[in-house]
């Protein structure tokens, strides 16, 4: 979308993967959704430094609205949990330079059950701007998601007309693609679904069930394939209406969670990779980086992937509880510039066999028709010991005459020049990643080479 917007991914903290829809303040005052967790946070996104590297957000998830608009239509906040309104603590985020966020479904409900803004498309629009909201997550909830071509970008337009800039973040295109098939299986049930013999097949074998005179529950799956077949994600339209978009699946706090995550970009990144761009991202969802599920080697390789997926960097995660070594690859510079690359260019997997991948995706500085690279190495294995990667930059696609200056993201080490044909070894941990930016050497080829 080009309001302006998000020209690098957005970046910042969210409540919803860490702290869900816990709303009993009473007994768990410390971690309900309300307005003192996001102030805690907020002071601590300033504090502790995190606000200037970039993450400048703090947004609501679901569950912080009262079950019943105000007397005019308006949504309003849930007031024991939010005493002060949400106008006060928008203030409170601007006063401290951050932005503020808020959540909303397109539906008649947001998930977990609280209003939705169908039939009041328009005045939630401006009562949003009205409050100084700069970010609108829309989730897809209770719609059918054969109305979200339409509902989304006219939500958009009632943004706009507000004239107050706001992030605008979908998540449309998750709602159509049905949890996660690939491109490859949707195209498989696309098969069966253009195969016309399915309006008989379940017809013809129901007719043969009653036959047998036994009386027999009939649970189809019919009706699921045929509305797949209409919802593949308009993605012309989705880049136009939104600064963000969510692909695929919730994440969840576990390895596994982000490996399906990565697995989905790469199998299917012919169709999403074009698709990203300053203003416009794709959204593999939250960071869950120093909560309960991910090793540190994990983490690292959860926070390398986004970076190369050019994907918003929104943390989930308790702040005033996070060890320090996960605060650390949450503040990691070199990875937060690769992220932030003015470039906007979304990297892709170019290598994948027995467990190891190489991702690579183009970076600034650009010299003579070369990119820079940032190279991400993972190891999907699990045998106890680091694999060796062994490959040279031309293999990688890096050809430029020149060489590139090489330096490991997360331990520091600078490999110095490294010529295209050079073999260039590095170790990955078990589940870890190495994180490589290689850098065009501007200039004619110099005498330090590795
Ligand atoms: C589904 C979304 O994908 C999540 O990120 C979160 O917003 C929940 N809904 C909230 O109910």
């Amino acid at each position: 979308l080009e309001n302006g917007m998000a020209r690098t991914p957005p970046m910042g903290w969210l409540s919803w993967q860490r702290f869900r829809c816990n709303t009993d303040c009473v007994n768990d005052p410390h971690h309900c959704i309300s307005e003192s967790l996001f102030m805690q946070m907020a002071d601590i996104i300033v504090n502790e430094g995190y606000r200037d590297l970039g993450y400048q957000l703090v947004s609501v998830d679901d569950c912080w609205l009262s079950r019943e608009r105000d007397t005019r239509g308006r949504l309003q906040a849930d007031p024991h949990r939010f005493p002060s309104g949400i106008p006060a603590l928008s203030d409170y985020m601007h006063k401290r330079g951050l932005s503020f966020g808020i959540y909303e479904d397109y539906g008649n409900y947001t998930c977990a059950g609280y209003p939705g803004i169908l039939g009041h498309l328009e005045i939630d629009a401006f009562t949003f701007a009205e409050w100084g909201v700069d970010y609108v997550k829309l989730d897809g909830c209770y719609s059918h998601p054969t109305d979200m071509d339409r509902g989304y970008p006219l939500f958009g337009y009632y943004l706009n007309q507000t004239q107050r800039p706001m992030v605008y973040s979908c998540s449309w295109p998750v709602y159509q693609t049905y949890s996660g098939l690939t491109v490859r299986e949707a195209a498989a049930c696309l098969v069966v679904m253009l195969t016309p013999q399915i309006t008989f097949w379940y017809p013809e074998f129901g007719y043969f069930l009653n036959k047998t005179e036994r009386p027999m529950v009939y649970s189809c799956s019919w009706p699921f394939y045929q509305i797949l077949t209409r919802m593949q994600p308009n993605y012309t339209s989705i880049i136009n209406t939104c600064n963000l978009w969510r692909n695929f699946d919730d994440i969840q706090d576990s390895w596994e969670s982000v490996q399906r995550i990565i697995d989905y970009y790469g199998d299917n990144q012919q169709v999403i990779v074009p698709n990203a761009g300053p203003g416009h991202w794709n959204d593999p969802d939250m960071l869950i980086i120093g909560n309960f599920g991910l090793s540190y080697e994990q983490s690292k390789s959860q926070m390398a992937m986004w970076a190369i997926f050019a994907a918003p960097l929104l943390m989930s995660v308790d702040l005033r509880t996070i060890r320090p070594e996960f605060k650390a690859i949450l503040q990691n510079k070199g990875v937060i510039a690769v992220n932030q690359d003015p470039l906007g260019i979304q990297g892709k997997r170019i290598y994948k066999d027995k467990g190891i991948e190489i991702w690579a995706r183009p970076i600034t500085p650009v010299f003579q028709g070369h990119y820079s690279y940032a190279i991400a190495f993972l190891n999907r294995r699990t045998d106890g010991t680091p694999s060796e990667v062994s490959v040279t930059l031309r293999e990688l696609g890096l050809a430029y005459p020149n060489g590139y200056g090489i330096t490991d993201l997360f331990d520091g080490v600078h490999y110095g020049t490294v010529l295209p044909d050079k073999r260039f070894k590095v170790d990955v941990n078990p589940s870890g990643v190495v994180l490589v930016r290689c850098q065009v050497i501007k200039g004619s080829a110099g005498a330090a080479r590795f």
